[in-house]
């Protein structure tokens, strides 16, 4: 299977970069082919939302990271979403890249894979209920497949989710891929 990782941290050893390392280590032994998109470390701008690509084939106006990396999520038969929560929902150098997803929306529709991780510092019943909420959406809207959600509350930092079992379950997800 052809899988897609895109994280949304600019901590390059934070907490979601551990989850997105396991989960990948897993994926790599259980024999998938895992391309990994560091959101924050890529130049991805905000959509114009000037549907410029609406009449022009899903060609996006702005050239950047995401004009190479269109096949490449076209091509995949999962996506991994990993993120940080920021104010409740996924971080804003993520989100700009599925709001991009817009100019090829019709070709990344149906048939795929994915899964949610992400890390936070609180650890209420309702942390997570907002990314949730969005993730769901967003499958829904794709018509693609929830197969897995990990959420790591209570770990603000790396050293916190080391002491955590939350790795050993995002290794333990990557591996179970069938
Ligand atoms: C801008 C910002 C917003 C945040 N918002 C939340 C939040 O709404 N709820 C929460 O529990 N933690 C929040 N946090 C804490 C992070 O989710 C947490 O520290 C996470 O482990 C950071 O992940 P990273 O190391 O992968 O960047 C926020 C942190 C930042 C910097």
């Amino acid at each position: 299977m052809k899988i897609t990782v895109i994280t949304g941290s600019s901590h390059k050893k934070g907490t979601s970069a551990l989850l997105a390392d396991k989960f990948i280590e897993g994926a790599k032994e259980s024999g998938h082919e895992v391309l990994r998109f560091d959101a924050a470390f890529e130049d991805v701008k905000p959509c114009l939302a000037c549907e410029y690509c609406v009449s022009h084939e899903g060609e996006c106006v702005r050239k950047d990271a995401m004009n190479e990396w269109y096949d490449k999520l076209i091509d995949s038969d999962m996506v991994v979403f990993v993120t940080p929560l920021y104010y409740y929902t996924m971080s804003a150098q993520i989100k700009a890249v599925i709001d991009r997803f817009h100019a090829n929306n019709a070709k990344l529709a149906g048939n795929k894979k994915a899964m949610l991780f992400a890390t936070s510092y609180g650890a209420d019943d309702w942390t997570m209920e907002g990314l949730e909420k969005t993730y769901e959406g967003i499958l829904r809207f794709l018509n693609w497949t929830d197969v897995g959600k990990l959420f790591a509350t209570g770990c603000p930092v790396r050293e916190v989710l080391e002491q955590t079992d939350f790795p050993n379950q995002a290794y333990e997800l990557g591996k179970s891929i069938q």
